[in-house]
């Protein structure tokens, strides 16, 4: 079987630089992405390559060789299906809010109605691929829906892949292009070879293992609770230090040199974020109890609650720090996104940080490069403040378009993300902006400590039992 079309169904940050780097490198494959969603595709249709919905360094560059040439974005669901011989399926997996398994279980419930459309658009035999991160055995739940569809004596047939993808976001093409590995599950060999057919147009045989559907589900959860576990770790560390002198830096490398352990995923910070983490996480918990382990459920459960202790901690050594109020003070927040080079903000610890401290009674002032007003509005669920009414005690935030505007007036500057621009800020201009005393709390560690101090601020670092 060679595959001459693919069809994606959804647009999203998985899908779109996925299917790009597909195309890129396969020039003989037609890829057409589809979403429901035609301002999305609108976006990534536009021809000023900025407009893009992802920011993701370098997308651009490979959405300009092949769009218009062997990638497309569309609405047409139904009409790609039916020409495509590969379906990918990476559509949104949020963990249910509601109902059985609510704030833990994954919401299936877009899945689902992709597997219909599938079961009902498709012509020929298809080949299905999940490559949304799915909860364990949902392979068969797809697999079910489609056989429904597969009417006696007809020429339709399907079979179900499991692709976990590992990109993570801001590293979305490096990753792509030269992955450590690519995870092909599935039971039919003849679809799994045209699947790792397609990937090894740039992916060296050696790195494309081949597993059962079940295995490649749960590697991608295991993978992303393993490494969420290490910055649970880091961060209980991080905490710990503080406490008692030492600097979690200096403990990270010391244990990195460990070839055991490794230098990567070991900074200390505000606790993980991003769409992944957290709900894998908290579906392996909700599996495990399902299948009748709670003392591993609790297990993986505890990599959660350290990451959301850690980020009231910080909303509370902050309150804490400024002599235990922070009403109707200017706080300047740097950085919104969820971690550096990407506008994605889903899980982002600044929201829960800045939850905590509007409930305190702050006036934020919050700066970051890519992230849009609107999506700070929608994640605070607040609307930004027209004026500041600083003695009515209510929490209120405003959106700044510089860093100078941010900490204008600012009690404390707060560092949540560890953008590039805040690495090498002045910082005795920027005090100079600033009601003293002043403090910086770098929940990243990226600002240069002597710089701050030199500015005449005080400084708190993650993790930096010294200052
Ligand atoms: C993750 C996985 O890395 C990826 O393989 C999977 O496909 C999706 O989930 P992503 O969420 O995009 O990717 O970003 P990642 O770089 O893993 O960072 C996740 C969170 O951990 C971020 O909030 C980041 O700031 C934080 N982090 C990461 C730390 O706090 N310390 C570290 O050392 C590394
Ligand atoms: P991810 O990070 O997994 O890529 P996103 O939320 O960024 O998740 O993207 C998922 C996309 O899938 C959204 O743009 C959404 O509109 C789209 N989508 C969800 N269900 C369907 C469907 N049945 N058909 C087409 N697109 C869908």
């Amino acid at each position: 079987m060679k595959v001459q079309r693919i069809c994606c169904i959804g647009a999203g940050y998985v899908g779109g630089p996925t299917m790009a780097v597909i195309a890129d490198r396969c020039p003989a494959i037609q890829v057409t992405v589809v979403d429901l969603n035609q301002a999305r595709i609108d976006a990534w249709n536009d021809s000023d390559l900025t407009k893009l919905p992802v920011y993701e360094p370098g997308l651009d560059a490979v959405v300009a060789r092949a769009r218009g040439r062997n990638l497309q974005f569309s609405t047409a669901v139904e009409e790609s299906i039916a020409s495509a011989d590969m379906v990918f399926i990476s559509v949104n997996t949020p963990t249910k809010t509601k109902g059985l398994g609510a704030g833990q279980a994954s919401d299936l419930r877009w899945v689902e109605a992709c597997a219909r459309q599938v079961a009902t658009a498709a012509t020929g035999h298809t080949v299905v691929v999940e490559k949304s991160t799915l909860p364990v055995r949902t392979a068969a739940a797809i697999k079910t829906i489609l056989e429904a569809a597969q009417e006696e004596g007809s020429s339709r047939s399907f079979s179900v892949l499991s692709n976990p993808e590992f990109l993570a976001e801001g590293t979305a093409i490096g990753d792509l292009e030269a992955p450590d590995r690519v995870l092909i599950g599935g039971e039919e060999t003849a679809s799994i070879d045209a699947l790792a057919e397609i990937y090894g147009h740039w992916v060296a045989p050696e790195k494309i293992l081949r597993t059962n559907l079940w295995s490649s589900e749960l590697s991608k959860l295991t993978a992303n609770a393993f490494l969420a576990q290490r910055i649970s770790s880091i961060n209980s560390i991080a905490a710990f230090c503080e406490a008692s002198g030492a600097d979690v830096r200096e403990v990270a490398r010391a244990i990195g040199f460990d070839s055991r352990i490794g230098p990567k995923f070991l900074n200390a910070g505000p606790g993980f974020g991003g769409s992944c983490f957290q709900k894998d996480i908290l579906n392996l918990v909700y599996l495990c109890r399902h299948f009748g382990l709670p003392e591993v459920a609790d297990y993986w459960e505890s990599v959660v609650t350290l990451n959301t202790w850690q980020q009231h901690r910080i909303a509370r050594l902050v309150v804490q720090q400024l002599f235990g109020t922070v009403t109707g003070k200017r706080l300047a927040i740097l950085g919104f996104a969820f971690k550096a080079d990407t506008n994605d903000t889903r899980e982002a610890p600044a929201i829960r940080i800045a939850r905590d401290l509007l409930e305190e009674g702050a006036q934020l002032s919050i700066h970051d490069p890519k992230v849009v007003e609107a999506q700070i509005s929608r994640d605070l669920q607040l609307e930004p403040a027209s004026e500041t009414d600083t003695l009515s005690g209510t929490g209120s935030w405003t959106p700044a378009t510089s860093i100078e505007a941010a900490v204008r007036g600012a009690d404390a500057v707060l560092v949540l993300t560890e953008w590039q621009d805040y690495r090498h800020l002045n910082w005795s201009d920027l005090a100079a902006l600033m009601r003293r005393p002043a403090w910086v709390f770098d929940a990243r560690a990226v600002v240069e400590p002597a710089a701050v101090q030199a500015a005449g601020l005080r400084l708190w670092r993650v993790g930096d039992g010294e200052s």
